[in-house]
C-alpha cells in the first residue's frame, strides 16, 4: 500500500492499525550480499514486517563490498531515511556513514552483526552469538562422549571471518567448551591450528574454508588417520569442509557443526554429511527489529535484554538476544518445514517424506 492510499483511508477513518507517524517514515535496511542464503531471508522478512507495519521500505544488498555498503548507507542518509538498520560486511568499515547519520539524528539499529568503533549505534538486535558457538562445541562433547570416553579423538576447527564481531563470539563460545578436552589430551588437533587467526575464514567464503581444509587434510590425514569432529562456525564454511572431505578423505566421516539451517547444508544433513546445524530463525530476528523500529519512532522504550556484552571499543551497545536453536536430522522437519521456514520442496524431499514423524 503506497502512502497515497493510506492517507485517504486515513480520511476515511479507516486505519486504526497504522498511526500517521508509522506512514511518514523510511527505513533504510542495509544486507551484506545476496549470495548468502541467509542474508536474503533477513532481507525479505524485514521489508514484508515492516511495510506490513505501514513503513516504507529501502533495502540494499552490498556484494560483499565494504564500499559498496558505505555509499549504499551514505545515499540512504542524503535521501533522508529515517531510521537505518545496517548488517555490516566489516564492523569497522562504515565510520563515515554512521558519523553522518549522527550529525542527522538517525538512530541506527545495527543488525545480527555489531558495528564497531562508533558511538553512533543506538541498538544491535542479534542472536545469542556466544551461546551458538557453546551449543555446537557440547554437541562435540555429547557426541564423542568425551566425558567418559578415554579418546583421543582428533579434532579440527574452521571459524569465522576476522571482520565480523560475531565471529570471535562463536569461536570462544565453543573453545570454552572444548577446551579443558584439549588440554587434557582427550581432544588433539593434529593441524595444530587452534587459535582463532589460524583457523580464520575471511568473509566467511566456502572456497577459502574448502582450500584450507583440503591443506589440512591432505598434510595430516592422508594416511588414513580419522578427523573425528570438525567445528565449524557456520554452514558457508561447513560447506566447505564437505566438500574438502568429499574430495580428499577416506576415514571415517567425522562430525561437522554448522549454523543458520541454509538449504545446502540441510540437505547435506539429511544424507549425513553434516551433523548439526543452529537454526536463527531470520523471521524472529526480523520481528524483533520491527518492534525496535516501531519503539523509537514512536518514543517509547525500546526492548533490550543485555545491556553488558556488546562493547565495540567505544560503547556498550544496548543489545536484544534472540535464542538460537539446536537443530539436526531428528528436529529439523519439525522446526523448518511444520515451521513454514522451507518447503519440502527445497529440501529436495517429497511432502510425504516431510511429514512423515514430523512432530515425533
Ligand atoms: C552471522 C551468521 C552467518 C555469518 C556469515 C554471521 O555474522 O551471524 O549467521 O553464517 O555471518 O554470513
Amino acid at each position: 500500500m503506497n502512502k497515497k492510499v493510506l492517507l485517504t483511508a486515513t480520511v476515511l477513518g479507516a486505519t486504526m492499525a497504522l498511526s500517521s507517524a508509522a506512514m511518514a517514515e523510511t527505513v533504510g535496511v542495509s544486507m551484506p550480499t545476496k549470495d548468502l542464503q541467509r542474508w536474503n531471508q533477513d532481507g525479505d522478512n524485514m521489508q514484508k514486517e515492516l511495510e506490513a507495519a505501514g513503513y516504507t521500505v529501502d533495502l540494499q544488498y552490498a556484494s560483499n563490498d565494504v564500499q559498496t555498503q558505505l555509499s549504499q548507507v551514505e545515499n540512504m542518509i542524503s535521501q533522508g531515511d529515517d531510521v537505518l538498520v545496517i548488517a555490516a560486511i566489516e564492523g569497522s568499515s562504515l565510520g563515515e556513514a554512521l558519523d553522518m547519520a549522527k550529525e542527522n539524528d538517525i538512530p541506527v539499529i545495527a543488525y545480527d552483526r555489531l558495528l564497531m568503533d562508533s558511538d553512533a549505534v543506538s541498538y544491535y538486535a542479534t542472536f545469542d552469538n556466544y551461546k551458538v558457538g557453546t551449543v555446537q562445541g557440547q554437541y562435540i562433547v555429547d557426541t564423542l562422549d568425551l566425558e567418559n570416553a578415554d579418546g583421543p579423538f582428533n579434532l579440527e576447527i574452521t571459524a569465522g571471518d576476522p571482520g565480523d564481531n560475531n565471529a570471535g563470539f562463536f569461536y570462544q563460545g565453543a573453545m570454552d567448551v572444548l577446551q579443558p578436552y584439549i588440554d587434557s589430551g582427550k581432544l588433539v588437533v593434529p593441524s595444530g591450528q587452534t587459535a582463532f587467526e589460524d583457523c580464520a575464514t575471511p568473509t566467511w567464503a566456502t572456497e577459502t574454508a574448502q582450500s584450507r581444509a583440503e591443506n589440512i587434510l591432505s598434510s595430516n590425514y592422508s594416511d588414513g588417520t580419522n578427523v573425528d569432529a570438525w567445528l565449524c562456525s557456520n554452514d558457508s564454511t561447513a560447506l566447505g569442509v564437505e566438500n574438502a572431505l568429499e574430495a580428499n578423505y577416506k576415514g571415517t566421516y567425522p562430525i561437522v557443526t554448522g549454523q543458520d539451517c541454509d538449504i545446502e547444508n540441510t540437505k547435506n544433513m539429511i544424507a549425513g554429511k553434516q551433523s548439526m546445524s543452529v537454526f536463527k530463525d531470520t523471521r524472529t530476528l526480523a520481528s524483533q527489529v520491527v518492534k525496535m523500529v516501531g519503539q523509537i519512532i514512536n518514543g517509547e522504550d525500546v526492548d533490550v535484554n543485555d545491556t553488558e556484552t556488546y562493547n565495540n571499543n567505544v560503547i556498550t551497545v544496548p543489545s536484544f538476544l534472540c535464542e538460537p536453536v539446536f537443530a539436526d536430522i531428528n528436529n529439523y522437519k519439525e522446526l523448518l518445514i511444520d515451521s513454514g521456514y522451507y518447503t519440502a520442496d527445497q529440501l529436495g524431499i517429497s511432502g510425504e517424506a516431510a511429514t512423515e514423524g514430523a512432530t515425533e
